[in-house]
């Protein structure tokens, strides 16, 4: 067995007038990508804020998050802060927020590859070597025409086009472990199957870990090798992605998978999505 790259146990996290994670437990190993899945509210985005301790200070959370061998809860702030953006990074919902409006987006995904580096893993790197990272970056998300667009704004591009400068963001440092937290559910579907390809081949080439969040299930069997399944903020089931669609064990689970609104209703039939 590896080990895991993510080890998270018995985590915790209450805010003053409810408890938003009651006692979660899951592993990522590595390369592996876990689907954590669940109605509004059951605690997905507390979790994943938690991993790069982005809660608040309201929040009080107990339990572990060893990420490399490293206790992630009691790491001094300097030393998280390296691992935030670098060795975890993390895309959003929302691809317009996240952007600075006012930025073209050349120098928002440079300024994600020089904040993250502080000089001693990398050298002072040059203009021109920036540049190329960028540009090298945005082919990798597959932007259409990154020399001509890296002087455009957020706003003269597409929400898929978007999403993309985000995941060209994170991927730019080498994470080793992305969370992406329903980072295609402002899309329409044919950009939604296009954004979940392209972090399908980032994957496999890079050999990611994911942390992947998503309200519904059948978004996150196209990406996920693992499903844990939230409600009110508990891991009621937690299975391989095929093993959850075909056997699914918790009445909450059989729910998901009967309301999921883009999945085929014909269970005799196999799923697309699961080929
Ligand atoms: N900063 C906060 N202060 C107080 N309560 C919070 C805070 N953040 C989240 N909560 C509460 O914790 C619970 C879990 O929230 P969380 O954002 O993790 O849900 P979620 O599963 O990501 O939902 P969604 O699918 O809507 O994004 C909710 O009841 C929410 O109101
Ligand atoms: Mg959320």
């Amino acid at each position: 067995m590896p080990h895991p790259l993510l080890e998270v146990d018995n985590l915790t996290i209450a805010f003053p007038h409810q408890t938003a994670v009651d006692g979660i437990s899951f592993q990522i190993n590595p390369g592996e990508t876990l689907g954590l899945v669940g109605e509004s509210g059951s605690g997905k985005s507390a979790t994943s804020l938690a991993i790069l301790r982005l809660l608040p200070p309201t929040a009080n959370i107990t339990g572990s998050i060893i990420f490399d061998g490293q206790p992630l809860l009691t790491l001094p702030e300097p030393a998280m802060r390296r691992h935030r953006g670098r060795s975890i990074a993390m895309i959003f919902q929302e691809p317009m927020t996240a952007l600075n409006p006012v930025m073209p987006v050349g120098a928002q995904i440079a300024e994600a590859l020089i904040a993250h580096n502080d000089g001693i893993h990398h050298p002072e790197l040059s203009r021109r070597a920036i540049r190329e990272k960028v540009l090298a970056a945005m082919h990798e998300v597959a932007l259409p025409e990154p020399e001509r667009r890296l002087h455009d704004y957020p706003h003269q591009f597409s929400g898929g086009q978007r999403q993309r400068i985000l995941i060209a963001m994170a991927i730019i440092n080498r994470p080793r472990l992305l969370i992406a937290d329903e980072p295609t559910t402002a899309l329409d579907v044919t950009v939604q199957a296009q954004i979940l390809a392209l972090l399908n081949d980032l994957r496999r080439t890079r050999g990611l870990s994911m942390l992947f969040i998503s309200h519904d299930l059948a978004v996150v069997s196209q990406v996920a090798d693992r499903v844990a399944v939230m409600q009110h903020g508990h891991i009621v089931e937690q299975a391989p992605t095929h093993q959850l669609f075909h056997s699914p064990q918790h009445p909450y689970t059989r729910k998901l998978l009967a309301s999921a609104p883009t999945m085929q209703t014909d269970r005799t039939q196999p799923l697309a999505t699961l080929a």
